[in-house]
């Protein structure tokens, strides 16, 4: 997958009512494809789609990656969403139906309540000590609120902290008991003759009132697979950064699961059901396909969205044929949503959008002819061409893309047709793989 040739997807370009905008956040044309992808974010959105599936089945470049991705962008910060190519699944140091769990587990939001106990006033006085070598410090910190003033104990590390802030007396701040962070909320009104003194950018807000130290309820949403990690013994939550978090023990799911189904009993978890993206779905195996049928039953499942280019094809790992390459049983239960090849108006919008993106001009004549080019070869290739193109104008000193420009990218470099063609013409002087076997599998033809 590459998320640079998709950098100009923004969402799905709906209005309110769901309905397909002609060009908005980089979204042309699939009308039908990106209204019924809208109306199933709506169901994510209102929770009501744990342990449903649909795929996105078309011809090669017609959309369904970049429209996957604009459901992503639409989601928000707080919903997960995966997207893993069916073919990783075979290329990481762990199993296929590990691979498969931990992308479930990863799609899967709990959204966690907790209790800190904060102190937050505006400071009064700050008093410190330093000791003859200046290693260690001591004082004391004098806090107010309208109602209360207290005077805390300081140790090294707290006033390392306030002075990373650069806390000073007539600030208002708030320090976390359990972390020890210190944020500074602003500057107290009533320093507001310091104005001068202290710069235009300075925020001022009214001093706190009541309790100095108060209980305030933070919510953070972690996903299951992190909640695994840094739970299990052997990994450890730094893991989580280096990435490589091998297979994770069924037992320690179990024990997950259980906690975090307490948590939910006793109202400080929410489970938030993603979405996982699962692209070119017709390079899983039949065993993986029998994974994903058992997992959406699971009361724990996410929004599972494939994309298959496939037609009737191969199931891999048996020798029966199926539409998408996906057994029955799966598409049984899956909503299918078709994306059809576009029109010369949308790919010339299309063309136009990502020569904005990458910041590449275009005459009108050489326009005509890419859009040309993509309807016989693919629009992906006609995307490809563009910054090749560019290439080949600068260097005869042009920042404008002519025809000549393009026809010159079109020789260097082989849409699929021609590399199949050429491929033919070359039969025996190339290292060839065994076709036949997996040769039937027939991607949707464009036209
Ligand atoms: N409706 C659209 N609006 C804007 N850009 C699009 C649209 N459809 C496709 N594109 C862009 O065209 C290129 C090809 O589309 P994409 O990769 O999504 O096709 P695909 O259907 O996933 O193809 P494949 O089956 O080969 O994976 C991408 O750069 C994509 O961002
Ligand atoms: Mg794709």
């Amino acid at each position: 997958m590459d998320p640079g040739a998709h950098s100009h997807i923004r969402g799905l370009g709906l209005d309110d009512r769901l309905e397909p905008r002609a060009n908005s956040q980089g979204m042309v044309g699939q009308a039908k494809a990106r209204k019924a992808a809208g109306m199933i974010l709506k169901m994510v959105q209102e929770g009501r789609i744990a342990g449903r599936a649909m795929l996105f089945a078309g011809p090669p470049s017609t959309g369904k990656t970049a429209i996957a991705l604009g459901m992503a962008q639409t989601l928000g910060p707080d919903v997960p969403f995966t997207m893993i190519a069916a073919s990783e699944v075979f290329s990481l140091s762990m199993s296929k139906t590990e691979a498969l769990t931990q992308a479930f587990r990863r799609s899967i939001g709990v959204r966690i309540k907790e209790e800190t106990e904060i102190i937050e006033g505006e400071v009064v006085e700050m008093q410190i000590d330093r000791s003859l070598t200046g290693a260690t410090k001591t004082g004391k910190l004098t806090i107010k609120t309208t109602d209360m003033e207290t005077i805390y104990d300081l140790g090294t590390k707290m006033i390392d902290a306030l002075a990373k802030e650069k806390v000073t007396a007539g600030d208002v701040i708030s320090i976390d008991k359990t972390s020890g962070k210190v944020s500074k909320l602003g500057r107290s009104f009533a320093r507001s003759r310091d104005y001068d003194a202290m710069g235009a950018d300075t925020k001022f807000v009214q001093c706190p009132e009541g309790e100095i130290q108060k209980r305030r309820e933070v919510v953070h949403t972690v996903s299951l697979h992190e909640i695994d990690v840094i739970n299990s013994r052997t990994q450890g939550f730094l893991a989580l950064f280096a990435g490589d978090t091998g297979e994770i023990k069924p037992e320690l799911r179990n024990q997950i699961n259980q906690k975090v189904a307490e948590w939910r009993e006793e109202g400080k978890a929410e489970i938030i059901p993603g979405v996982l993206f699962i692209d070119e779905v017709h390079m899983l195996d039949i065993e993986c396909f029998s994974f994903l049928n058992r997992a959406l039953e699971n009361e724990l499942s996410p929004l599972v969205i494939m994309a298959s280019n496939r037609g009737m094809a191969r199931i891999r790992g048996t020798k029966v044929n199926s539409p998408h390459g996906l057994p029955v049983d799966l598409l049984d239960r899956v909503l299918i949503v078709s994306t059809r090849p576009y029109d010369s108006e949308d790919v010339q919008e299309i063309i136009k959008i990502r020569c904005e993106e990458e910041d590449v001009t275009l005459n009108e004549a050489a326009l005509q002819v890419l859009t040309q080019m993509a309807l016989e070869t693919t629009l992906r290739y006609a995307l490809n061409i563009i910054s090749t193109a560019q290439v080949l104008a600068r260097k005869r000193k042009s920042d404008k893309v002519e025809t000549d420009d393009l026809k010159r990218s079109y020789s260097y470099f082989m849409d699929e047709k021609r590399s199949v063609q050429w491929l033919k013409e070359q039969q025996g002087a190339l290292m060839f793989e065994e076709i036949g076997a997996e040769g039937d599998n027939d991607t949707m033809d464009q036209s």
